[in-house]
């Protein structure tokens, strides 16, 4: 860390080269208490080929924030800020222009994939379902084997066989592999997948990422991972974007934040993951609690849970994050003078 007087301005890599580059992204619900911001001011770009995970505790905007790039927000939220995909923007786009970006660009997995497939549907034809969305001169055939090439390329075993089953004679890791193979269906140029493994045990989640990775290596599309688990990061990132309540607080290439974390809030993240090499048991949860959107403190929203919170400092809103190194920011005023203590 050297140069962290000096500001970065909102996202560090070059926008003009970012497949999806995000600028102030705000998203406010209308609630009972009034407008309440699940995400505010976010900033991040996408590269190509390029893998960005979003980190942070259950709460803090990170599917508001998916939602948001998708396009699927309820009608309840209002969306500000920048969503620009290769140079166009997709805020304020009409539905149908939307849905065609989407469909053919942006590949979505989410994390409960019994609830996103069809019970009554074979896999093979829910697969070709997607592909005809976007693909309508496909004929049976081709479909059917453009479904065993997606489902191979997700590492399912016999795919040809597989084709003809039903979402229940799948296992919870082979049912997620199907809705990454969906995803994956038009080739899109970038997959969001909104805790994918969540719902599944550790060694099936180790699978699910390493197919992932694959998948990306593959194809060479770019992948926005949203986790609420830094430990399903590595190996998997090329950047991480932490996040805690509804804000940026660090962003940087994944070794970088990973060994020389800029934020308190990253190097509790850190301290709570489980580790077999470390020779000092550590706090496996973070005391307090993340703040409720309408509750947030101003200035730094972790100040309340953080041991090197100084009011004076971390109450005032910084107007933009502190660079750490040239591609790697973070919002924490102190973090040059806790430098030492983070590590
Ligand atoms: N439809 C909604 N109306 C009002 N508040 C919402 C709605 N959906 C989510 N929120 C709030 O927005 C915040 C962010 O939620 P979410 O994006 O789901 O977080 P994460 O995905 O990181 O767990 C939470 O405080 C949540 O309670
Ligand atoms: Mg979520």
């Amino acid at each position: 860390m050297t140069s962290l007087s000096s500001r970065a301005g909102d996202a560090p890599a070059d926008p003009a080269a970012a497949l999806l580059s995000v600028r102030d992204l705000t998203v406010e619900y209308k609630t009972d208490a009034g407008l309440v911001a699940a995400v505010e001011r976010l900033s991040f770009d996408v590269g190509e080929r390029q893998t960005l995970a979003i980190v942070g505790e259950s709460g803090s905007g990170k599917s508001a924030a998916a939602m948001a790039l998708m396009g699927l927000l309820p009608a309840s939220a209002r969306v500000t800020g920048s969503i620009r995909f290769r140079g166009r923007e997709l805020l304020g786009l009409p539905e149908r222009e939307l849905r065609a970006v989407r469909g053919r660009h942006i590949g979505i997995i989410f994390q409960d994939a019994l609830a996103a497939l069809n019970p009554m549907m074979t896999v093979g034809d829910q697969i070709a379902e997607a592909v005809t969305v976007h693909d309508p001169t496909l004929g049976r055939k081709e479909l059917a084997a453009r479904a065993a090439d997606l489902l191979g390329l997700v590492g399912i075993p016999s795919p040809e066989k597989r084709l003809h089953e039903y979402p229940h004679e799948f296992s919870g890791g082979m049912r997620q592999r199907v809705m990454i193979a969906m995803g994956m269906a038009n080739e899109p140029d970038i997959l969001i997948a909104d805790e994918p493994t969540t719902a599944l045990d550790v060694t099936v989640q180790a699978q699910i990422l390493e197919v992932l990775r694959r998948v990306q290596e593959r194809t060479g599309t770019s992948v926005l991972l949203i986790t609420h688990d830094l430990g399903v990061v590595a190996g998997v990132a090329d950047r991480v974007m932490v996040m805690y309540s509804g804000r940026n607080l660090e962003l940087g290439g994944a070794e970088s934040v990973f060994y020389e974390p800029s934020h308190p809030y990253t190097r509790a993240l850190l301290d709570a993951l489980p580790r077999i090499d470390r020779r000092v048991p550590r706090l496996t949860q973070i005391p307090g609690q993340l703040p409720p959107p309408g509750q947030r403190p101003r200035g730094c929203p972790f100040q309340p849970r953080c041991p090197h919170a100084r009011p004076a400092l971390c109450g005032t809103e910084s107007a933009s994050p502190l660079r750490v190194s040239t591609l790697h920011t973070t919002s924490c005023v102190r973090a040059h003078e806790i430098e030492g203590e983070l590590r």
